[in-house]
């Protein structure tokens, strides 16, 4: 059989087109793991957005006004830059939308500004002695252009306070995703891929903080 150029450049490419596929697909499986964690590096800021707002409840059960939506839990650990290390007593906040969209209050400033009924799908936890924390709350629903997310802000002594956001990892490539302006390229330890368990969307979200020098 002849090996001539043609053949090889067809070889060349499609080991190419492989190579190119394994890594997308070895990006978006990227579930939390020490290999992950490395990959990844420190976890990248996004914005804030504009409904963030100050001093919210510590609160790991963070719909305690019983919104209507599919139960969520998301639960992670918080580890130093070294990827190993986990950081207890770090400070995780969380807030999100409802199933709707909205958020609760859909405003920013100090939470002293709201009634206590309006404040809904935020809170303040820290982590343990093995850096785990886990919150329980909804599924956000969509809003604007905005693919789905949680906005975190994540904070401890010696360390970077890093504020950023967690997406759904079957939601990416989606339509929805492809139009999202905001936070274009999230590296694949932010898209978290949620399992159904006992009727709840169940999910782990790993964070790395870069260390003060
Ligand atoms: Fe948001």
């Amino acid at each position: 059989m002849s090996f001539g150029p043609r053949r090889l450049f067809i070889h060349v490419a499609a080991l190419g087109l492989l190579a190119r596929g394994f890594a997308a697909w070895a990006q978006s499986a990227c579930t939390p793991s020490p290999q992950c964690r490395r990959d990844c590096g420190p976890t990248h800021p996004a914005t804030e957005g504009p409904f963030y707002v100050a001093n919210a409840p510590e609160l790991v059960d963070i719909n305690p006004a019983r919104a209507q939506g599919t139960t969520m839990r998301i639960e992670g650990t918080v580890y130093s830059q070294d990827t190993v290390m986990p950081i207890r007593a770090a400070r995780v906040e969380i807030w999100h939308a409802d199933a709707l969209g909205a958020y609760h209050p859909q405003g920013h400033g100090d939470i002293a500004s709201y009634r206590r009924s309006e404040i809904n799908l935020r809170g303040v936890g820290h982590t343990d002695a093995l850096g785990r924390f886990a919150f329980a709350s909804i599924v956000p629903g969509h809003y604007g252009d905005r693919r789905r997310h949680i906005h975190w802000k994540i904070s401890a002594p010696g360390h970077r306070t890093v504020t950023t956001q967690s997406y759904w990892l079957d939601e990416r490539g989606s339509a929805r995703d492809q139009q999202d302006g905001t936070d274009r390229r999230p590296e694949a330890c932010r898209w978290v891929a949620f399992k159904e368990r006992d009727g709840a969307a169940v999910g782990v979200f790993d964070v790395v903080l870069e260390t003060l020098s």
